[in-house]
């Protein structure tokens, strides 16, 4: 609780001004409703007394300028405070998006985007709202709530403990409600999440569930999903509406009791009529902020857990980090995998004592059975993940000892499915580097072989393609992609070959096209292909995670069954069909 009290602080540090203007306004305005009943009382009582027209205007005029005052520092108040609560909002889910770029691919592999995405609406609009509350009201009803019982008791002490009396009732009953909101309001933050996933994931995946024929299936998860929500949202309305009926019941009851007995006090003679009307103010003042304390109550309780969840994605530690301690001048480009080994999670181990190397400027082609961890090896070379033990070393240096973004720099991969993003196709071969010139990007095309097909869509470089890049085939894909590796010009390259069969004439234009990209480069190439294989300086054999043997393709035929199996079966079929 404190720890979450001291981080909401620190958001709110860079904006102490508007904090501090938005309190002494705050301040102000507190004490012009303070004032206000007093100035009544005031008119009411000249009205008492034999008539003095110029006091009754002296009266009158007290109660307008305590009136407008009020109205302005409220205004100014949450103006102040209003805006304050938006900036650290603001700054929140800044940070949050900070933290989501840095976090290592692991977190992805077990997070659903729909969580993600409710955190950063849902949760950061009750955030807001509890902010604003928060800073709005609380101080302010403490301080008023404080200043009229001091005044009640001056006016009338029997009378005031009456009032008391009635407080705890209200209050217990405020609190019980609030922690009944607060635990339905988590659980359907919960479900709404997971509604965001069936969203997300039919969105992505609505091409499977049309050929699958499975929009019923799907329908029925969404209602099923919607209406627990649904549930869960009427529950939320009717303890809210409940609280809301009990507190104006006792509110109201308060104020019978208040006037029964402040009519009593007036009779007996303890009490002017004017006081008496000053009285009630005031004590509809005590009741307000009691009620409006329980009702930020709530919605504090509800913003504190927004915000406990917010912070759990801001806590959450990156598994690779980035601690350079050596720089290197120039890449050449030798890469040594060093007895590594490494594993998903602690149990099943994926890689097992891994050692090649490869020279700079050589190709180094991957085989193996699915699942054996060519995927999984070629994540580590860019520090998607980090291995459990051994090293990987560029040009010698230990690569956790490099910047892992100038290490990424000098890497490109060309992955079996090409991720395109919602943009031009020129932004989409440029892909980060906003600095490149049209040039570069079209001789990039050229060399990818993708220029012919660019030009001839609708607006050429300039076509926006769907996120998913549905209005690309997948050799034309794959093309953006090696012309975005063309682009980036870098000293290593990765290779994921698609394994889906394209037509001979889209085959051989990638094929070429991989060559030339391949050309004086250090590449490590997942391969697929005869064509790979034969071509590639030296081939590494991956069997359940570990390294068979190494050779070239004559070398390997001879001395390797396992290999020899794997070509008849694999590769020499696939260049067949
Ligand atoms: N993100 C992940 N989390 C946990 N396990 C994973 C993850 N990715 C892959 N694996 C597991 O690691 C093993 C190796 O997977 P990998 O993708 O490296 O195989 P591969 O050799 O590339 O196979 P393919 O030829 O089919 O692409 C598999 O058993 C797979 O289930
Ligand atoms: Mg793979």
């Amino acid at each position: 609780m404190k720890r979450t009290l001291r981080g909401i602080l620190s958001y709110l540090a860079p904006y102490k001004a508007l904090f501090v203007v938005g309190q002494i306004a705050m301040l102000v305005g507190t004490a012009a409703g303070l004032a206000f009943p007093w100035m009544v009382r005031n008119v009411f009582d000249v009205l008492f007394q034999p008539q003095r027209m110029n006091a009754l205007l002296i009266a009158i005029g007290g109660l307008a300028a305590v009136s407008v005052a009020g109205e302005f520092a409220n205004f100014i108040k949450n103006r102040a405070l209003g805006h304050l609560g938006q900036k650290m909002i603001r700054d929140l889910r800044a940070n949050i998006y900070e933290r989501l770029l840095h976090l290592s691919l692991d977190y992805y592999d077990n997070q659903n985007s729909g969580d993600i995405t409710s955190s950063m609406t849902n949760d950061m609009a009750m955030l807001q709202q509890g902010l604003s509350s928060g800073l709005t009201y609380i101080l302010q009803q403490a301080l008023s709530l404080m200043a009229v019982v001091a005044l009640l008791f001056s006016m009338d002490a029997v009378l005031t403990l009456i009032v008391l009396a009635t407080l705890p009732i209200i209050l217990v009953i405020s609190q019980k409600m609030g922690a009944k909101v607060k635990a339905i309001a988590k659980s359907t933050q919960e479900r709404l999440g997971y509604l965001m996933n069936i969203l997300n994931q039919s969105i992505s995946g609505m091409s499977v569930i049309q050929a699958f024929v499975l929009e019923n299936y799907a329908r029925g998860l969404f209602r099923d999903e919607n209406d627990r929500i649904l549930d869960k949202s009427i529950a939320n309305i009717k303890v809210t509406t409940t609280a809301g009926l009990l507190i104006g019941l006792l509110n109201a009851l308060f104020l019978l009791v208040v006037i029964g007995i402040g009519a009593l006090r007036v009779a007996g003679g303890y009490l002017t009529p004017a006081d008496l009307i000053a009285f009630i103010l005031y004590a509809e003042m005590v009741a307000g902020p009691v009620a409006a304390l329980s009702g930020i109550y709530i919605e504090i309780n509800k913003a504190l857990a927004a915000y406990q969840r917010i912070v759990a994605i801001l806590e959450t530690p990156a598994e690779v980090v980035n601690r350079p301690t050596r720089a290197l001048e120039r890449v050449q480009g030798h890469v040594e995998f060093r007895d590594v080994t490494f594993s998903y999670d602690e149990e099943k181990p994926i890689l097992k004592n891994i050692s090649f190397s490869i020279a700079p400027g050589e190709t180094v082609a991957l085989v193996g059975p699915s699942g054996a961890g060519k995927s999984t090896l070629a994540k580590l070379l860019p520090r998607f993940y980090d291995p459990d033990g051994g090293a990987i070393l560029l040009d010698g240096v230990d690569i956790r000892d490099l910047d892992v973004h100038f290490l990424r720099q000098q890497i490109a991969i060309v992955p079996q499915e090409t991720y395109l993003f919602g943009m031009s196709i020129r932004d989409n071969i440029a892909c980060g580097q906003p600095e490149a010139s049209t040039e570069a990007i079209e001789r990039a095309a050229r060399l990818a072989n993708a220029d012919g097909f660019i030009r001839e869509l609708d607006h050429g470089y300039g076509t926006e393609i769907g996120e998913r890049g549905a209005r690309l085939s997948g050799g034309q894909r794959q093309r953006l992609a090696i012309a975005r590796a063309f682009l980036k010009d870098p000293r290593i390259l990765i290779l994921d070959e698609a394994t889906s069969a394209l037509d001979t004439h889209a085959e051989r234009q990638i094929q070429s096209a991989l060559d030339t990209l391949r050309h004086d480069r250090t590449t490590l190439i997942i391969a697929h292909r005869l064509s790979t294989i034969k071509n590639a300086d030296k081939i590494v054999v991956l069997k359940d995670g570990g390294i068979l043997a190494i050779g070239t393709h004559a070398d390997l035929v001879e001395t390797c069954p396992f290999y020899r199996d794997l070509y008849q079966k694999q590769f020499a079929l696939h260049e067949v069909g």
